[in-house]
């Protein structure tokens, strides 16, 4: 066995976006382009990884395999003295960061595209989480990219691939690798938090649900609570085994791309609970019968009945969702007397205000939910959260949002997506969104009148640090608004992500059909923006 250095050259485009580096698979399959960026991640740790724990585990999508060897090989030559790898190299996200907070490593390395398409012409992608769970903040992804943008060279142990599938210790150089069970620390944390007990009596009384794994990570995680512990009916968990290619499914939960959960939840004789979670686990779908809960109402439940779950029974000390998200959660914040933080897009932007106890509960509407259990967002959490409220009101799913639109209001919230735009004409469009800023207020458009617009900073109240030009926020006086941002995850061109939305106070408003509500909103927003002038396209790509 011996330690071999690598002389390279550095790839001009390694730089990490909203979460990791993330690109078509072909991409990391050029030689060296792993090696570099992995490599470019130790040289940033510095002499810290000396003697240091490092967990390491991905989607089990395509290329997974490969690059944990890979990732496994450069760090026992790098100096970290143990590794923890999830069995067949699989960790979902929300795992792999309760992983290396209970085990007192440095960070960990997580191979995932989230909720992009996988296979041999999908995406790949490489994360690095920092020593409280985190996806590491800006100044850390920053100097990875700076690193690898002049990186000359890689260390590497010269063996043949590790065993992956044995559980257990084995020896690569001076460093332990110890492959473990990647359900089973999850399960422990989850069992503290919500109420298995009253789960387990939901569904002896007969609770129906359907949980789609698309097949992806969380089949063997959802298998093991739902149906093996909480023995909710066999067949309970569809899509269940992960796939390389997630058998052809766009592993992103939402109305569309879980079409046949949503089919299946609108039907007269639903289950009572529908639910699905994307490719590395962290994103959640909930569907009650008949009617899809939006991510944004979705967290604002959770924050007004949290309280009803063991892990939460103290309450919360405050909320944070990102700027884009609806403005739900505020209401609810308002009336439990907590504060509630807006942030720019990207879990990372929460680690503060969870690690300084400043928020126990946050999500975003790009169907992320979570809390100060670990530092990512967590999709079955939110699954396991949302049974125990309703084994807690003995409320079916619909009834219980219902209610929670009577006492709050309904935010009615659309987000139209306009994907694989040219990035050119895009830009050009938040550029002219930004000049007109200051000229907009007092404006109309299509009956809306324009009271306010920025273009979101955030100042982080715990570092001071403050992150720019974050997505152009329109408010109308009409208790409407509209953001315009550009996607931070798409491998191709530019999104355009357009968010609309409007409060309605009245109940008897509150069942009407979300792109009537609001295409006055969906027209002002086109209009302000220019949305077809500059994109050439007349609709969005995905309406969700
Ligand atoms: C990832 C991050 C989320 C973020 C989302 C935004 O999933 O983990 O925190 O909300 O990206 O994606 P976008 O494509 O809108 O930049
Ligand atoms: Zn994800």
């Amino acid at each position: 066995m011996s330690l071999r250095r690598i002389a390279t050259t550095p790839f001009a485009d390694q730089k990490p976006g909203t979460s990791g580096l993330r690109k078509k698979v072909t991409v990391f399959q050029q030689p060296h382009y792993v090696e570099n960026f992995v490599q470019a991640i130790f040289d940033v740790l510095g002499e810290k990884r000396n003697g240091a724990t490092l967990v390491v585990g991905g989607d089990g999508r395509f290329l997974n395999r490969e690059v944990v060897q890979t990732t496994l090989k450069i760090a026992a030559a790098n100096g970290f003295a143990r590794i923890l790898v999830g069995q067949g190299g699989l960790l979902s996200t929300p795992a792999a960061s309760n992983l290396i907070r209970i085990s007192g490593a440095i960070g960990g390395v997580v191979l995932s595209a989230s909720h992009n398409p996988g296979g041999p012409d999908g995406d790949f992608g490489i994360k690095f989480n920092a020593a409280n769970g985190g996806p590491a903040p800006e100044e850390i992804t920053g100097a990875i990219f700076r690193r690898a943008s002049a990186i000359t060279g890689y260390a590497m142990m010269e063996v043949p691939d590790l065993d992956l599938d044995q559980l257990g210790e084995q020896r690569l150089g001076d460093c332990l690798i110890q492959v473990v069970d990647p359900v089973a620390d999850y399960a422990v944390m989850m069992r503290k938090l919500v109420d298995f007990d009253a789960l387990a009596e939901l569904f002896a009384g007969g609770f129906r649900m359907q949980f789609d794994a698309m097949s992806a990570i969380t089949g063997p995680y959802a298998k093991a609570i739902l149906e093996n512990t909480l023995r909710a009916a066999p067949g309970t968990v569809r899509n269940g085994t992960p796939l390389p290619d997630f058998g052809g499914h766009h592993p992103d939960p939402n109305p569309v791309h879980a079409a046949e959960l949503m089919e299946a939840m609108m039907r007269a004789d639903a289950p009572d609970f529908g639910a699905a979670s994307d490719g590395d686990g962290d994103r959640n779908m909930i569907v009650a019968p008949g009617l899809f809960v939006t991510p944004s109402d979705s967290l604002a439940i959770l924050a007004a009945h949290a309280h009803r779950a063991p892990g939460y029974a103290r309450g919360l000390s405050g909320v944070a969702r990102s700027m884009p998200t609806s403005r739900a959660v505020d209401r609810v914040a308002k009336a439990l007397g907590i504060p509630c933080y807006e942030t720019p897009t990207g879990w990372k932007f929460f680690g503060n205000l969870l690690d300084s106890g400043r928020i126990t509960l946050c999500g975003e509407e790009s169907a992320g939910t979570g809390s100060d259990h670990v530092r990512e967002k967590d999709g079955l959490w939110a699954v396991l959260l949302w049974l125990n409220i309703l084994a807690a009101t003995g409320q079916r799913a619909d009834a219980l949002v219902r209610d929670h639109w009577a006492r709050f209001g309904r935010d009615y919230y659309t987000r139209h997506d306009y994907e694989e735009v040219d990035a050119a004409a895009a830009n050009g469009l938040m550029q002219a969104l930004r000049a007109q800023l200051p000229t907009l207020p007092g404006k109309t458009f299509g009956g809306l009148t324009v009271s306010e617009c920025d273009d979101f900073a955030y100042t982080d109240p715990v570092d001071g640090s403050v992150t720019e030009q974050q997505g152009v926020r329109i408010l109308f006086a009409e208790d409407a608004r509209a953001v315009f941002r550009l996607s931070g995850t798409g491998t191709v061109g530019a999104t355009l992500r357009v968010y609309l939305e409007r409060f309605e106070p009245d109940p008897a408003r509150h069942a009407l059909e979300t792109q009537a509500v609001l295409a006055p909103v969906i027209a002002a927003a086109g209009e302000i923006a220019g949305i077809a002038r500059h994109t050439g396209r007349d609709a969005p790509s995905v309406v969700t």
